[in-house]
């Protein structure tokens, strides 16, 4: 049991389930159900076998997530970006992630595509859609003749929330002026907006998923951005939504077929070499 390889594999498995705070000094004193208050442990506790065990620190140490900090994002270019938020301390994801996942694919592509938040297989890779809802976008690209060679992808927020939780307003608010100096810096000619996340940070609307895909609309770059015009922009479901509703893949693909008639109309193809 003191196996210190076994507890840190045991450590390393909470944090990536959720587990963001520390409650006790001692494992399973918590009767969640008598608790009155969140703050305050009982005394003493009686194990399930009926052992009485030495009180505990009647304090809970939580780890309050630090306030969202608005970064001024000033790289000018695209590994400096990825440099700065190496060096970023605003968004408290980064302590529980493994890795900064930052984008994948050709960075001179007219197509960039922006998602949610990097899942558990894209923390261990330190790459954005590289587990299965990559692997099913992919599918779905290579009829069209795209794939990383040709289009640029990155997310909303650059590390995983553990147990890939939905991310926080706080947390997409930190992660938001980078995603945005990210596609400033890119430069697409058309942006493909990944999921509901992904359209209504960008698209600053609470409009829902289903009833922006599927139709073209404009990004427009935030006051005081180096980019001068709105860039075309079509919202389509997330790949993680279609593995779980595969009959929605009818629309998606339809969406696909609009992107890419988009790209040959307007000849917005690179490959890269
Ligand atoms: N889902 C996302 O939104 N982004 C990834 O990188 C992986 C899964």
């Amino acid at each position: 049991m003191t196996n210190p390889q076994q507890l840190l594999h045991d450590l390393e498995w909470q944090i990536a389930a959720g587990a963001d705070e520390v409650i006790g000094d001692v494992p399973g004193l918590m009767n969640w159900s008598d608790r009155k208050n969140s703050a305050t442990l009982p005394q003493t506790k009686t194990t399930p076998v009926g052992i009485t065990l030495p009180p505990v620190s009647a304090t809970v140490t939580r780890m309050e997530p630090k306030p969202a900090v608005s970064a001024p994002v000033t790289a000018q270019t695209i590994d400096a970006l990825k440099e700065e938020l190496k060096n970023f301390d605003g968004c408290a994801l980064r302590h529980t992630a493994m890795n900064l996942v930052f984008a994948d694919g050709n960075p001179e592509s007219d197509i960039m595509f922006v998602g949610e938040a990097p899942g558990e297989d894209e923390d261990r890779q330190g790459k954005p859609f590289v587990g299965v809802s990559g692997q099913l976008l992919d599918k779905m690209l290579a009829p069209v003749g795209l794939d990383r060679s040709n289009i640029y992808i990155s997310n909303i927020l650059f590390w995983r929330p553990p147990g890939n939780r939905s991310p926080t307003d706080a947390e997409i608010a930190s992660c938001l002026p980078f995603c945005e100096r990210h596609i400033a810096l890119v430069r697409p000619k058309v942006l493909v907006l990944l999921g509901g996340v992904a359209a209504k940070s960008l698209l600053r609307t609470k409009e829902g998923i289903t009833r922006m895909r599927g139709r073209w609309t404009e990004y427009q770059p935030p006051l005081g951005s180096d980019l001068t015009a709105p860039i075309p922009c079509l919202p389509i479901y997330h790949p993680a939504y279609l593995l779980r509703q595969p009959a929605a893949k009818r629309q998606a693909w339809n969406d696909i077929l609009l992107l890419i008639k988009k790209v040959n109309e307007t000849n917005h193809l690179k490959t890269q070499e």
